[in-house]
């Protein structure tokens, strides 16, 4: 796995862009308003990769701990975004003391662990009581219709683009397969549930295609 994010690590932020038809930078700024990052706070940013999911954070001014286990990723971000605060670490075994952030989030990571319910776990254990959790994920649209488009897009669309944008094609059947299979937004509330989060809530963005899920830490 982490081989092959190595791989893809050159290309990763371009063929977001492409892959996803702009839809990104739509699906982080609604990560940001559910964060609400104050001044300030201290935030987690797990499975940060190139770090193009925290910089939104940082410059609405809080502390952003980017932590990607991927050092290829890391390295990219660390010369896009010299400013920014990068570490090495694995999603489930944190580096980090009991409440160390006063929030945490993950875009487009918890489907890339081997194991979620752990991750889940561990980032509640280093966020403090009361503070928050933001998961920003592929998810399954409720109308039939954009469930269709949705499957065309995956099996059709992404292996084109990527065989013309991607540094490492294989990658993006991947990423097709693991969307396919991931779980659908109530039984991942269920998930964060089950981790110990409380108060959780989500809300499709673009038709479901991707889901918003927050929780509380107790
Ligand atoms: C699809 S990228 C998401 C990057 C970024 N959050 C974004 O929104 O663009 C998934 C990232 O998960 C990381 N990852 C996979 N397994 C991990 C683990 N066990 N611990 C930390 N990061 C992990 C990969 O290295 C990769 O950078």
């Amino acid at each position: 796995m982490m081989d092959m994010f190595s791989h893809v690590a050159p290309r990763y932020d371009l063929m977001n862009d492409v892959a996803s038809m702009g839809q990104d930078r739509w699906w982080r700024h609604h990560t940001l308003d559910a964060l609400a990052p104050q001044e300030g706070e201290i935030i987690l940013d797990l499975a940060a990769g190139t770090g193009a999911s925290s910089l939104p954070i940082a410059r609405a001014g809080a502390t952003v701990v980017a932590t990607d286990l991927t050092e290829a990723m890391v390295k990219i971000g660390k010369r896009r975004y010299p400013q920014q605060s990068f570490v090495v670490g694995d999603a489930l075994k944190l580096p980090y003391a009991d409440a160390s952030f006063d929030a945490a989030t993950m875009s487009f990571g918890l489907r890339n662990v081997v194991n979620p319910g752990i991750v889940l776990a561990e980032l509640c254990r280093v966020v403090r009581p009361g503070g928050t959790l933001v998961i920003c994920e592929f998810s399954r649209p409720p109308s039939a219709v954009t469930r269709f488009m949705y499957r065309l897009w995956l099996k059709v669309a992404i292996p084109l683009v990527s065989k013309l944008a991607s540094s490492h094609a294989p990658a993006y059947s991947y990423l097709s397969e693991s969307i396919l299979n991931w779980p659908d937004q109530r039984r991942l509330a269920t998930m964060l549930e089950l981790a110990g989060w409380t108060k959780i809530q989500w809300r499709n963005l673009t038709g479901g295609i991707v889901a918003l899920h927050r929780a509380v830490r107790p």
